[in-house]
């Protein structure tokens, strides 16, 4: 197969689809790999590196486009892009498509198969394609929340792991999940005093079981949530109802119960975020005080560690990329049920339920479209 990998256009974007290293495998499998001219530049990998991996480099997407049985992203296809994509082509990418009905009525249009990494499952439940991300933005969160809570920041003026003779930080991460998870291990290692709270009890006894010694556990009652996050001076928040917006947990009027120069990292704001006042920020500019409370709402947190992002995803997405060029879609999809959960779209027809539901588009089952 012919894997083509252009450079990403979304604005502050600095991930690439395809490591050198994956290159280099798929390259071992047989495969032919052409990466656009810069393509892997902000996540510091070089044309020479891919190069060396066995790479071809194109000066431009539209070869990419022109030639590639599939193509292999981060982000949804801007509309450049998607009036690039062909019938038959393979599309291989996050692509978010339940609040996009321009994107996906673009893909549609365009006759291509599009497998978004955003609903391929595992054997546990769980989303193999997002939970990097997740960890990522996890580990960011303690980070960029500790530089919040700096005075010059506007921050309470505190440090995480205090010195000795004075305390250390205390911070409350709302949901246990992916990212919380890893929030709390950063947040303790930092040496500040961390308390998880969430609503599922087996979540909680895993996080007790393996975690006890680093932070503590509690249920994420109201009345809970809203007594540990007067006490924080960094809450981050962290929770996910998987397909809908993420619940508001502290409300405007509660903010004002909080000490003043708190931190407040909304790490679920890609899902609307769980505090009243979040807004979704900049890397540019991502912090903003409301009521004496300082919010980091970034949205897309992982663009800031590029390099790192970037070879995590490409990690998670390699076997993927190797059984879809190895196989085919229709057989890798055939073989697995969990890559097939994340068929989307197929020569012209949704095949992804909860999409069709949220844009009203009548849905192929993914298993009549391998038919198809
Ligand atoms: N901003 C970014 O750059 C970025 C990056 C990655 C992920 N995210 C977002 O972070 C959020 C968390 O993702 P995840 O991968 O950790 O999800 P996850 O499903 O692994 O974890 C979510 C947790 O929230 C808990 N929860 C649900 N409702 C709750 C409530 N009312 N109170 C307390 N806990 C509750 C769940 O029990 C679960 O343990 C998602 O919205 C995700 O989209 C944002």
């Amino acid at each position: 197969m012919h894997i083509g990998c252009p450079k990403e256009i979304k604005p502050q974007e600095f991930r690439v689809g395809l490591t050198p290293n994956a290159a280099r495998e798929a390259i071992a499998h047989g495969h032919t790999v052409t990466v656009q001219t810069q393509g892997g530049v902000g996540a510091g990998f070089s044309d020479e590196d891919y190069i060396d991996a066995g790479a071809v480099i194109a000066e431009t997407a539209a070869e990419i486009f022109a030639t590639a049985d599939m193509i292999v992203k981060v982000k949804e296809p801007q509309p450049v892009e998607r009036a690039m994509l062909r019938e038959g082509q393979l599309l291989f990418t996050y692509l978010h498509l339940a609040p996009d009905p321009e994107q996906t009525k673009d893909l549609l249009a365009s006759g291509c198969t599009a497998i978004a990494y955003e609903t391929v499952t595992d054997r546990s439940g769980g989303l193999p394609l997002l939970a990097p991300m997740s960890e990522v933005a996890g580990r960011l969160a303690p980070q960029v929340g500790s530089w919040t809570l700096q005075k010059a920041n506007g921050g309470r003026g505190v440090l995480m792991g205090g010195v000795p003779g004075v305390g250390p930080a205390k911070v409350v991460v709302i949901g246990g999940g992916v990212v919380g998870t890893h929030a709390a291990r950063v947040a303790a290692g930092m040496g500040a005093d961390v308390t998880v709270l969430d609503r599922s009890l087996p979540r909680m006894r895993y996080l007790d079981d393996v975690f006890s010694r680093d932070f503590k556990t509690m249920y994420a009652s109201a009345g809970n949530t809203i007594e540990m996050v007067r006490e924080a001076d960094m809450v981050i928040g962290a929770v996910l109802i998987p397909g809908a917006a993420a619940p508001k947990l502290i409300s405007r009027a509660q903010l004002s119960e909080m000490k003043p120069g708190a931190a407040i990292v909304d790490v679920a704001i890609d899902q609307g975020g769980c505090f009243e006042t979040s807004k979704a920020t900049t890397h540019q500019d991502p912090i903003y005080d409301v009521d004496g409370i300082m919010h980091y709402c970034v949205a897309n947190m992982p663009g800031a560690v590029a390099r790192t992002s970037t070879i995590a995803l490409s990690n998670a997405t390699m076997p993927f990329m190797l059984a879809l060029a190895d196989k085919g879609w229709r057989q890798a999809c055939e073989d697995d049920e969990h890559l097939l959960n994340g068929l989307n779209v197929h020569a012209g027809q949704l095949t992804y339920y909860a999409v069709g539901k949220a844009l009203g588009i009548d849905v192929l089952s993914p298993q009549l479209a391998l038919k198809a």
